[in-house]
């Protein structure tokens, strides 16, 4: 079932994705050579908590951190740890925050030092694939309306689009109805209208597509061992241009 937001539901998630943008940003700063993605953990799960916010994450499911973080050929849900980062890697923070009832849910993915220039292709590709979805997150339009142009931007690019991980409705709960995958799927054919609240984001590969999930139950990995990027904003639907809870950037 798709909840709609009042107005009033809409501010509140404007302040939970503030502080996901907030964590965002701060987790750019600190993103260098030789941090480990614990420690990346650590300063965003103590700003989270600083704003008076909870970290979604931590034991949604039995998961055991406050953030996600992924790095290289990890698609989504690495697991922070002493992993330190090196010149040349990519590093995914997918940041969830709870404010007042209300949950916001963004993703981008830096680069650490010197990355190849194919790679940084990718990660603009990515950010691309959602601005162009989102072009469709308007009533009129249906939720595979986002999905196909995600899908036709990365495909033109020679890039994989992951089936296992879609985005998803976000509200009072971390997943809400609808799916709302990154692929054409006919089971997406939901009507968009004012005040759904969604997250659309893009899980795009360099290589193939196919993922596996590691031992520890969380890490999804792509099975060719190349790079992935992820990039995510949490958005509300409205009569016209949809917002954007987790960026303050322009739509383009
Ligand atoms: N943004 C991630 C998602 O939508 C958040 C996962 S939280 C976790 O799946 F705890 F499940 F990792
Ligand atoms: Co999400």
């Amino acid at each position: 079932m798709i909840t709609i937001k009042s107005a009033q539901d809409i501010e509140k998630m404007k302040a939970a994705g503030k502080v996901v943008e907030e964590t965002l940003l701060l987790l750019e700063k600190n993103v260098r050579i030789g941090i480990t993605t614990e420690e990346l953990n650590r300063i965003a799960e103590a700003y989270i908590r600083s704003q008076g916010a909870y970290p979604t994450c931590l034991n949604y499911n039995g998961y055991p951190k406050a953030i996600c973080i992924s790095v290289n050929d990890v698609v989504v849900h690495g697991i922070p740890g002493p992993l330190k980062l090196r010149d040349g890697d990519i590093v995914s923070c997918d940041v969830c925050a709870t404010l007042n009832g209300f949950i916001g849910d963004a993703t981008r993915t830096f680069p650490v030092g010197n990355v190849a220039p194919e790679t940084m292709e990718l990660l603009r590709v990515t950010k691309e694939c959602f601005f162009e979805g989102i072009r469709y997150a308007r009533p009129g339009y249906r939720v595979s309306d986002i999905s196909k142009a995600i899908q036709a931007h990365a495909e033109s690019h020679g890039y994989g689009v992951v089936r296992e991980l879609t985005g998803h409705g976000v509200g009072r709960e971390l997943h809400e109805d609808p799916e709302v995958p990154n692929f054409y799927s006919p089971r997406a054919r939901q009507r968009l209208a004012a005040g759904m609240t969604i997250a659309v984001e893009p899980m795009i590969t360099q290589g193939r597509r196919e993922v596996w999930q590691d031992e520890d139950g969380w890490t999804v990995r792509t099975q060719d061992g190349k790079p992935a990027a992820h990039y995510e904003n949490t958005i509300a639907i409205t009569d016209g241009e949809p917002i954007l809870l987790t960026c303050s950037e322009a739509i383009g």
